[in-house]
């Protein structure tokens, strides 16, 4: 199970300590595993702040060039000289704001495995896609796309883009049956089994239903996880879900 805190560009180095504050008293869990992606000037100060804690730091997106002339850009190299264990890439964000097309996802995501990051890599359909009945034929076209051609793990990160930030929500049946297509799609292309995390408006109000759905293996949470209290009581909701269907 995996608690992912895409923290966006938010929280600035004073709410990063105090939110480190309120981890040290928290007993974590060996079955739950956590990773926060800060805003990238922080990620040694938030990792210094969380060295003695199962938690590790991520960063929201990499370069598909290991250096050179990129102004704004990060090389998967400076992430991993920084401590960072995970990247996400593709997130709709970027997508949408950076204009990152698919294949630029697809280099950025080898260029991240190649140099031994974790990628978290994003799909979502938009609700016209939802609407019309396409989302799961969009997002095996947009997986397709994405993937990195060699990898020896991956997790995939489901996010309709109409869910993020707006407090709605896919139905159960609809987040499994596609994080199933999702697994069966890198299955057919790589022989890989994989996990699938659900993002989008999770909260602690439906943390329980959403970790319920069977092939739900984690969720990348935005703005819930910029609180603290917030951010364990997810954690903590993934540590009782396990314990209970042992
Ligand atoms: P919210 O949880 O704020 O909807 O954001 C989801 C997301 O984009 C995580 O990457």
């Amino acid at each position: 199970m995996f608690i992912a805190a895409n923290w966006k560009m938010n929280l600035d180095k004073f709410s990063i300590s105090e939110f480190c504050k309120n981890l040290h008293n928290y007993k974590f869990s060996p079955k739950v595993e956590a990773c926060i992606f800060p805003s990238m000037p922080y990620m040694d100060y938030l990792n210094n702040l969380i060295k003695n804690l199962p938690i590790s730091v991520g960063g929201q997106n990499c370069h598909y060039k290991p250096d050179g002339p990129f102004t704004g850009e990060v090389s998967p190299k400076f992430l991993v000289d920084n401590g960072c264990e995970y990247v996400i890439i593709g997130h709709s964000e970027r997508r949408i704001n950076g204009n990152e097309s698919n294949n630029e996802i697809k280099l950025r995501a080898q260029l991240a495995v190649n140099s031994k990051l974790k990628v978290i890599l994003c799909v979502g359909e938009n609700a016209t896609d939802r609407e019309k009945g396409h989302a799961l034929k969009f997002i095996e076209k947009q997986l397709l796309e994405c993937l990195p051609n060699d990898f020896k793990s991956l997790i995939v990160a489901y996010e309709p883009v109409w869910s993020i930030g707006t407090g709605r929500i896919p139905n159960a049946f609809d987040i499994n049956e596609m994080h199933m297509h999702i697994k069966k799609i890198v299955l057919n292309k790589s022989n890989k089994k994989i996990k699938v995390l659900y993002g989008g408006s999770v909260n602690v109000e439906n943390i329980n239903s959403i970790l319920k759905i069977t092939n739900v293996d984690g969720v990348l949470v935005g703005g819930a996880s910029l609180k603290v209290k917030d951010f364990l009581a997810i954690y903590s909701a993934a540590v009782k879900h396990l314990n209970s269907s042992l």
